[in-house]
């Protein structure tokens, strides 16, 4: 296939998958994590709503093309045609500064077999920003657009390259200038968690302010502050558009996506029984984290218990069991628990 034929083939991949609305699971460093991708991907597949994408934790760019072996670190699923198990595709986001450097590790990750390319602009930790890195280049749009044009000329044709962005740095004022920057890019469709860098991760999220973004000739997908269906459907409503990136409401929640488009398509009497996760159906997800892959058994149990204290906020069971287990180090104690809460 030639250029011309590989470009016409992305096109037509992001327009048939756009024309319904899009659901991708956020990157979270430290939280969606393969395993945990592994799982959320499981579930909502299982409940018939498989996210169209799922975006790896970002991968930090800084001085030299990365060896492989850190890409297969990051994104496991690249051995496996770059899907989770239930068949979720992985889009690898990367993240740094330097465009040139940014170009050659986004080829080499399309040379791996990444399916498509996301750049994070959102990121705020203070030791990425100070490398100029993540959600301060919202201060620089014309990086932002040689970052991004650069990636887009470096992968092959047919891979899409798509950004990442909050609202701004330390405010909303240079929206128009990030908006021009993405509009010149060459980018194949936006993420927009509707908060600036200084509002951090707290509520609220400003969905409105997405709207203007819709003025881009390419799929916006709004993000920031989802944890239920009013949230979702709010938030679509007020950011004018149909696709959305689920957070930390899918981890809460991991039958999020599916109740959001089970409710969208006006079915809203079988919600319950459709697409509603009870308590008993993650246990066996749970288990299966719990005897995943890890450094050590430590490790697993501390993010386990991550994963519990926010499904505290989803589940009343959940309350229980971690009262019961907040403690306990032993992974096969924890099991019995597991297993006990479903008797009880
Ligand atoms: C623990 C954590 C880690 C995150 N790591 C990333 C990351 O690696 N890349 C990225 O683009 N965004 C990252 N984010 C931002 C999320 O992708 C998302 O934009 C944000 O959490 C807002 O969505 P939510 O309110 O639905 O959680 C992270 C967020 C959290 C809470």
């Amino acid at each position: 296939m030639n250029n011309c034929q590989q470009l016409q083939e992305r096109r037509n991949t992001i327009s048939q998958l756009f024309a319904a609305p899009v659901r991708l699971l956020a990157p979270m460093e430290g939280l969606t994590d393969p395993l945990m991708r592994q799982i959320l991907t499981q579930i909502a597949t299982d409940l018939g709503r498989p996210y169209d994408w799922s975006v790896s934790e970002f991968i930090r760019i800084t001085q030299h093309v990365l060896p492989a072996h850190v890409f297969y670190k990051y994104v496991p699923e690249l051995r496996h045609d770059a899907k989770t198990s239930s068949g979720t595709p992985i889009q690898v986001q990367l993240l740094g500064s330097d465009a040139q450097l940014m170009a050659e590790n986004a080829a080499y990750a399309a040379e791996l077999g990444a399916p498509a390319i996301d750049i994070n602009f959102g990121c705020p930790a203070k030791t990425v920003n100070s490398h100029r890195g993540g959600s301060v280049l919202l201060d620089e749009p014309e990086t932002m657009y040689q970052i991004i044009s650069a990636v887009r000329g470096a992968v092959p044709d047919h891979i899409p390259v798509s950004a990442k962005i909050r609202l701004g740095y330390t405010d909303t004022s240079r929206m128009d200038d990030i908006r021009g920057a993405i509009a010149s890019s060459g980018a194949d469709w936006l993420t927009i968690h509707a908060r600036t860098k200084t509002q951090g991760y707290k509520p609220p999220a400003y969905w409105d302010k997405i709207q203007s973004f819709n003025a881009l000739d390419i799929p916006v997908i709004a993000n920031g502050e989802i944890w239920n269906v009013e949230q979702a459907q709010n938030c679509m409503q007020q950011a004018a558009t149909k696709h959305l990136m689920l957070g930390r409401g899918a981890v809460t929640r991991p039958d999020l996506v599916a109740q959001v488009d089970n409710h969208t398509e006006n079915n809203a009497d079988s919600l319950e029984n459709t697409s509603t996760l009870l308590w008993q159906d993650l246990i066996a997800h749970q288990i299966k984290f719990l005897e995943g892959a890890a450094k050590n058994d430590i490790v697993l149990v501390g993010r386990y218990k991550q994963w519990l204290g926010m499904l505290t906020k989803g589940f009343s069971e959940a309350h229980t069991l971690w009262e019961e287990i907040k403690r306990e180090k032993n992974k096969t104690v924890i099991i019995d628990a597991l297993q006990a809460s479903v008797r009880q």
